[in-house]
């Protein structure tokens, strides 16, 4: 049943992939997925130096004999353009099968990645940005949707839209993301023509994800209003949990402030602090729609179990709906 282009292309069982996420995607939640069927990408952003992400790297492969990825979010507010040449070096090195890049064009990497073997899927907020992505010679696009928890571009687009556009217009395979976050949407996602779907929401809210359990909380009890979309002045739009520094980031825009004015509360060292301390209101912390349906805190395992169980469920009904 979950046979696409991706679970082909990565070797994994069902096409459900964690996308990175700073300070969350480590080995523990990375391998879960990858146990479970799936397949996660380690986020490079949350190691300062290569020695800390090959060590992360290796910690994973102990914890796991499936496939896993590295996430290397390339945007300048992130990451230092040599830091992000170093990763690559590294991620070439180590042999890792697949990278999820975002924030910037990839084009100046993907020769490293191409003679190294490392399959490159490409992150995206818009139909453009995916073709260029496969025009530089990405193996698969992830296009998110307005609904995403983290960046969703400047088009305020969401995935009903941008998804099936994308598909029409793209020959490599595309990966849905934002607002995916359980059976029906995986459906949903492999009927618009998506071959998989990549979840970071929905992650975050899992046993395995290393934040404070007052943010475990907020997420069961947020509903799908409780987030807000940031820095468009800044031409940075971030979607956010809505708490007391999202609401300061808002003010400062209004009034505005320029990215060196709003890095103490953007910062990610501050959002760090927050998942460690419990401190809800501490940073901006993203956060997408999809929280106002997480209902409960689950282990992966139990969470993907329950999504693969869902749509097989869904399938056996459509196939009753079409013939009736
Ligand atoms: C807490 C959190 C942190 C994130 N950090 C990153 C990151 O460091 N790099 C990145 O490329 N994407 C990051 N993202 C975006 C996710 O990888 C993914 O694209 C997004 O969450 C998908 O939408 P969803 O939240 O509706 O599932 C983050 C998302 C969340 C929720």
């Amino acid at each position: 049943m979950f046979n696409t282009r991706i679970t082909k292309m990565l070797g994994i069982e069902y096409p459900i992939l964690q996308g990175g996420m700073q300070w969350l995607a480590k080995a523990e939640l990375v391998s879960a997925v990858s146990n479970a069927g799936g397949l996660g990408f380690i986020t490079a952003v949350s190691f300062a130096t290569v020695q800390e992400l090959r060590d992360e790297i290796h910690k994973t492969r102990d914890m796991t004999d499936k496939p896993f990825g590295v996430n290397i979010s390339m945007l300048p507010v992130l990451m230092p353009g040599d830091l992000t040449d170093a990763y690559v070096d590294l991620v070439c090195e180590e042999g890792i099968l697949v990278v999820e890049t975002a924030g910037r064009n990839p084009e100046p990497y993907v020769p490293r990645f191409k003679a190294a073997g490392v399959k490159l899927f490409h992150k995206v907020p818009a139909v453009r940005f995916a073709r260029k992505a496969e025009s530089v010679g990405a193996d698969a696009v992830i296009i998110v949707g307005f609904e995403c928890g983290g960046h969703p571009g400047m088009d305020d687009v969401p995935s009903l839209i941008v998804l099936p556009k994308a598909v029409k217009e793209l020959g490599v395979p595309v990966i849905a993301a934002g607002g995916f976050c359980d059976g029906a949407s995986l459906i949903a996602a492999l009927a618009l023509g998506a071959e998989g779907v990549l979840m970071g929401t929905r992650f975050m809210a899992t046993a395995e994800s290393p934040m404070h359990d007052n943010f475990k909380q907020w997420m069961v009890e947020a509903q799908e209003t409780d987030t807000m979309v940031v820095e468009r002045s800044i031409r940075n739009a971030a979607r956010i949990m809505k708490n007391d520094a999202a609401m300061t980031v808002a003010r400062m825009e209004k009034e505005g402030a320029t990215l060196e004015d709003l890095l103490p509360v953007i910062a990610g060292r501050v959002g760090r602090e927050a998942y460690l301390s419990g401190d809800i209101n501490l940073g901006a912390i993203a956060c997408g729609q999809a929280v106002g349906r997480v209902h409960e805190i689950k282990s992966v395992a139990e969470l993907m179990d329950e999504i693969i169980g869902d749509a097989r469920e869904i399938v056996r009904r459509l196939e009753q709906v079409v013939s009736s």
